[in-house]
């Protein structure tokens, strides 16, 4: 156990003893908060990228009307100049000033789920740089509820582009020393904002369409989208992932294999222990290296490696599966062992999670 006085040590200063070479700022009182606004804000004037939590997952933030700072986060992430990156912005008068016009069904859908893990696509406003839209008409639009985005974008008086702070294609992450493992040798500042309280990416739907279409579905459900979509102008549902009237590729996160961990996924259902290990033997998993993530059924220590256990309710799952999964990958596992989800709405946007993440490069 480590001793008293070390924790001690660590809430008074201002940053973590962590060595990786980003400074990683706390935000768990008042004073530090504010610090962290400050200090985060100083340099994403300069044109500097910085490492924000949000409820969702963590971002790698630019200020969007700056094409060369948004150009950096590229870089940064090895990303492919072919896909768009969200901007998050605090208020809807904001929203609006990155965007040409505002549907009539992105207010409704901003009127129920902002601020929150939901993102509207909507035309392209002309003060966001080509760079955010990959050159593309539109923009993805996000009003975090994050308190400390919130109060950093109010800060700066600009929105910030960010997409999630993890290298291109691998897991987003939902704590700070998640992205100071990934990429803490990148970056000059991680804000640690606590544990994502979402967990998985926003809900990705675009207005510009009609009906409305769920590019990438997130935990607010594609059936809440279209309670809202549908109350109004006779619309009707939206149209879900790969269904959609639009071209593949309209948003990267449709990509087959996406927000994967190193090791290899293994997903099914098993009754118990012995019928968890005669598969993996059948499949060839070496058990020695295989960690389990169970939520129903949970089979004993002796089935693999390590067992760990998630929540079996779809909110505090999603909240905890990253952070499962990088923990699984520091630790050296060769597969993940993951007992599927129900086939229910609640649970699609973990079941394209685990899909993606389990489909072959
Ligand atoms: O929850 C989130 O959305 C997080 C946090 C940081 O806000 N951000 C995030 O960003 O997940 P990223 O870049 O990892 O994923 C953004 C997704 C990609 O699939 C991208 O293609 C899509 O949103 N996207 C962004 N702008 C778009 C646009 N104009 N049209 C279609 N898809 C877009
Ligand atoms: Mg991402």
């Amino acid at each position: 156990m480590a001793p008293i006085w070390l924790s001690l040590v660590t809430d008074l200063n201002t940053t973590h003893p962590l060595n990786s070479g980003a400074e990683v700022l706390s935000t768990h009182t008042p004073a530090l908060f504010a610090a962290a606004v400050d200090r985060a804000a100083e340099r994403l004037r300069q044109g500097d990228v910085v490492v924000v939590p949000t409820e969702t997952v963590y971002g790698l933030a630019a200020n969007a009307w700056n094409s060369e700072a948004v150009r950096r986060i590229f870089t940064l992430k090895g990303r492919s100049a072919e896909n768009p990156v969200i901007v998050h912005v605090a208020s809807g008068a904001m929203a609006r000033e990155c965007a040409a016009e505002w549907p009539e069904v992105a207010d409704r859908l901003g009127s129920a789920f902002w601020p929150g893990p939901l993102t509207l696509v909507v035309p392209k406003g002309p003060r966001i740089p080509e760079e955010v839209t990959a050159g593309g008409p539109t923009v993805g639009i996000r009003w975090p509820s994050h308190p400390f985005m919130q109060a950093l974008i109010r800060a700066c008086g600009f929105p910030l582009a960010a997409p999630s702070a993890n290298l291109s294609n691998a897991v987003s992450p939902t704590q700070a020393e998640h992205v100071r493992a990934g990429m803490g040798d990148r970056v000059g500042l991680i804000v640690d904002g606590g544990a994502s309280n979402v967990g998985i990416e926003s809900t990705v739907v675009d207005v510009t369409v009609t009906p409305a279409c769920v590019l990438r579905p997130g935990m607010i459900s594609a059936a809440a989208v279209a309670g809202i979509v549908g109350a109004g102008s006779g619309e009707g549902a939206p149209s879900v992932v790969g269904k959609g009237p639009l071209g593949p590729l309209r948003s990267p996160g449709q990509l087959a294999r996406h927000y994967a961990p190193k090791a290899r996924l293994w997903i099914g259902h098993w009754r118990d222990e012995r019928h968890l290990r005669a598969q993996l033997r059948r499949d060839g998993v070496d058990l020695s290296k295989a960690h389990v993530i169970a939520h129903q059924v949970i089979p004993g220590m002796d089935a693999a490696a390590r067992i760990c256990v998630i929540p079996a309710d779809p909110e505090a799952y999603a909240r905890a599966l990253y952070a499962e999964w990088h923990r699984c990958d520091e630790l050296g596992a060769s597969t993940i062992v993951m007992e599927a989800v129900p086939r229910a709405p609640e649970w699609s946007a973990i079941a394209d999670r685990l899909a993606r993440a389990s489909a072959r490069a």
